[in-house]
This record gives C-alpha cells, structure tokens and sequence, in this order.
C-alpha cells in the first residue's frame, strides 16, 4: 500500500510518562466510578438495543448539556472525547495557520501538522503569561488560534481581558477548557456574544470517566451546524452518551471531588511551594527532573521531550497517593541538596 508521505513523517503516538504503580501521569480523576452510579449507567445500558445504531447526534446528551450549560442544544456538538472535537473544528474551518503557545497541549500541533497547516509558535513567556500583542502581530485572515486555560502543562490561567482581547481580532479562537472546574473560571458565556469562539469541553477530568470518551464544544448554532454535518454520524457510542447523562446529574459528587483535589493541590503546593509553580488546574508543574526517581518508586508523572525537559508533571491524586508522592518527592529534593 502506498502510504502518505505525510503520514509517514509521524512518529508512532506516545506519551511520555515513566513508572506504573501510582498514576500520576494524564491528569485523570483518581476517583473510581462509585457502585451506585456504575448501576445506574448498567441499568440504563440494559435499555439499549445494542443491534441498533446509537441516537444520532447524541440529541439527548446534547439537550442535557444544554440545559446545564445554559445555551440552546444547536450550541452543542459532542464526541469521543474533546481529542475528537480538534480536527473537526479544523476541518470545518478553511484556515491554513493555527497558532499555539507553547508549552501547551500537544494534540494542537499534532492536528494541525495533521492538517497541513502551518504552525505559528508564540511561547508563552518566562512567567507562562500569554504574550497577546506577539499573537496578534502573527494573525491574519488565515488564522486560527488554540489557547488552553488552565493550560496544560504549566496549569495557570489566562485572564479574560486577554481572551477578549483576542476575540476582538475576529480570528477564530479555539480555547480548550479542560481543566476549568478546577479554576472556577471560565469563558464559555462570550460564546454569546463572539461568534469566532468555540470552547472545548471534557468529561475526562473533573467528571471522572476519560475511559468511557466524552467530550464536547460550545459555539454559535452556524458553526455547531457545520461540525455536526461533517462529523462521523455515530461517533458517540450509548455507553459514553449513557455514562455521560448520568454523570450530569451528579453535581454534588463531582463538585465535592473538585474542592478535594484542589484540597489537596493546595497541601501539595505548600509543601513543595519552591519547587512548583501555582496551579489553577488537577496537576502541578514541578521545577524538578525527577520523573526517572519517582518511576523507579513505582510513580508515574509526565515528563517532556522538548520545552520542560528538567521539569515533570504530576497529577494531584488521592490523599494517600499524594502522601507516597511528597514522601519520595522529598526524597528527591534531599538527595539533591545533599
Ligand atoms: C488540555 C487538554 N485538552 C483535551 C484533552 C483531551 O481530553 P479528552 O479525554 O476529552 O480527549 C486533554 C487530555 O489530557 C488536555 O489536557
């Protein structure tokens, strides 16, 4: 088979963790699924007649999304994942350039290069602070731009007078929310007003259930409609469009695992404080090349290729997963400083 040449300049997909027995590496909720809810999802599940196609469009998701997020369901499109909703947004947009600011989220670069687009870096500075005037210096008509608040890996977030600032430009601005339950702060109601705003969504962190695939953006109904009629029909399964509805109903759950793993970011970070930079997100970034150390102590963090190579990342855990963290990490900073 003749394969793309282009296809053929990708290296195989990895990411970069080490170690295996604490998971601290892809930002998940350490939280299992509790029974009950697990029973609800398995009763609802028994309904579906699994010899047909699931609901197109996952309308009934879609309209509780809806309902949740205060927009219309034709405000809503949703996905395997919001990993899926990045090249459907840029394939239903005719712009050649993205710009991304890293270090950031690396599927931006990958979709794009994926796209034969070309990529525009504006690294964020010293601070990790958006460098807003150098981005709008580098916009033109073709240009679409990613920015991800609380942004992965550095964990900060950027302020709304920025993102404001550069919707003002026109451009179209992909801003990835991921993390947002765990800042508080989000910009999802300008979807409202700017018509060149998607916002992308997860149910991967704060919601706990990334195995099951669900993810989802927020737009103004044109551009949701033209997403929904390139999009694969079926590309929700029942189980995550499922799993995803009765997640939503669980409020109280979700916001009591947020407030422990921001407890516990705080406990971590007053420990580490020097060693780690403020977060608004489910992770720390730590100033420490430890990621070999903590593997060989069964702890898995995410280190870096390029970028942050002396630094890793770790996802806040459970309280007794932190505790063997900082134990070790401590460890670590010893020996260094011995
Ligand atoms: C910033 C950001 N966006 C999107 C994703 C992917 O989320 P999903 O599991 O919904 O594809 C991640 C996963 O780590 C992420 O860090």
């Amino acid at each position: 088979m003749n394969i793309s040449k282009r296809v053929k300049a990708f290296p195989p997909y990895k990411s970069k963790s080490v170690g295996n027995n604490i998971r601290m590496d892809k930002n998940e909720s350490p939280y299992p699924l509790p029974k009950e809810i697990k029973k609800e999802v398995l009763t609802e599940l028994d309904k579906v007649q699994f010899n047909r196609y699931p609901q197109i469009a996952a309308r009934s998701l879609r309209e509780s999304l809806a309902d949740y997020l205060g927009v219309g369901p034709e405000n809503v499109v949703v996905g395997s994942g919001s990993d899926e909703m990045i090249p459907l947004v840029l394939n239903t947009l005719s712009a050649p350039r993205a710009i991304i600011t890293p270090p950031t989220f690396s599927m931006y670069r990958f979709y794009a290069e994926l796209n034969q687009m070309s990529l525009v870096k504006v690294p964020l500075n010293d601070s990790f602070r958006l460098s807003v005037e150098k981005i709008k210096e580098e916009i033109d008509d073709k240009t679409i731009v990613f920015i991800c608040s609380p942004n992965n890996p550095t964990g900060n977030v950027f302020p709304r007078d920025q993102i404001v600032d550069l919707l003002d430009t026109d451009v179209p601005l992909i801003l990835d929310e991921a993390y947002w339950e765990f800042s508080g702060s989000t910009n999802i109601d300008l979807v409202e007003s700017y018509q060149n705003l998607v916002v992308l969504r997860t149910f991967s962190k704060a919601y706990g259930i990334a195995g099951v695939r669900v993810g989802y953006a927020v737009s103004n109904a044109a551009m949701i409609d033209y997403m929904l009629r390139i999009k694969s029909p079926y590309n929700l399964n029942s189980l995550s469009m499922i799993t995803a509805e009765v997640m939503l109903r669980q409020h109280d759950l979700v916001e009591d695992r947020v407030r422990r793993i921001i407890k516990e970011r705080q406990r971590i970070f007053g420990r580490l404080g020097d060693h780690c930079y403020p977060s608004e997100a489910n992770f720390l970034l730590l100033d420490l090349d430890a990621g070999e150390y903590l593997a060989d102590r069964g702890i898995a963090v995410r280190t870096f290729e390029s970028e942050l190579t002396d630094k890793v990342r770790v996802t806040i855990g459970r309280r007794e997963q932190n505790d063997e963290f900082l134990k070790y990490i401590q460890g670590y900073i010893a020996d260094e400083n011995s």
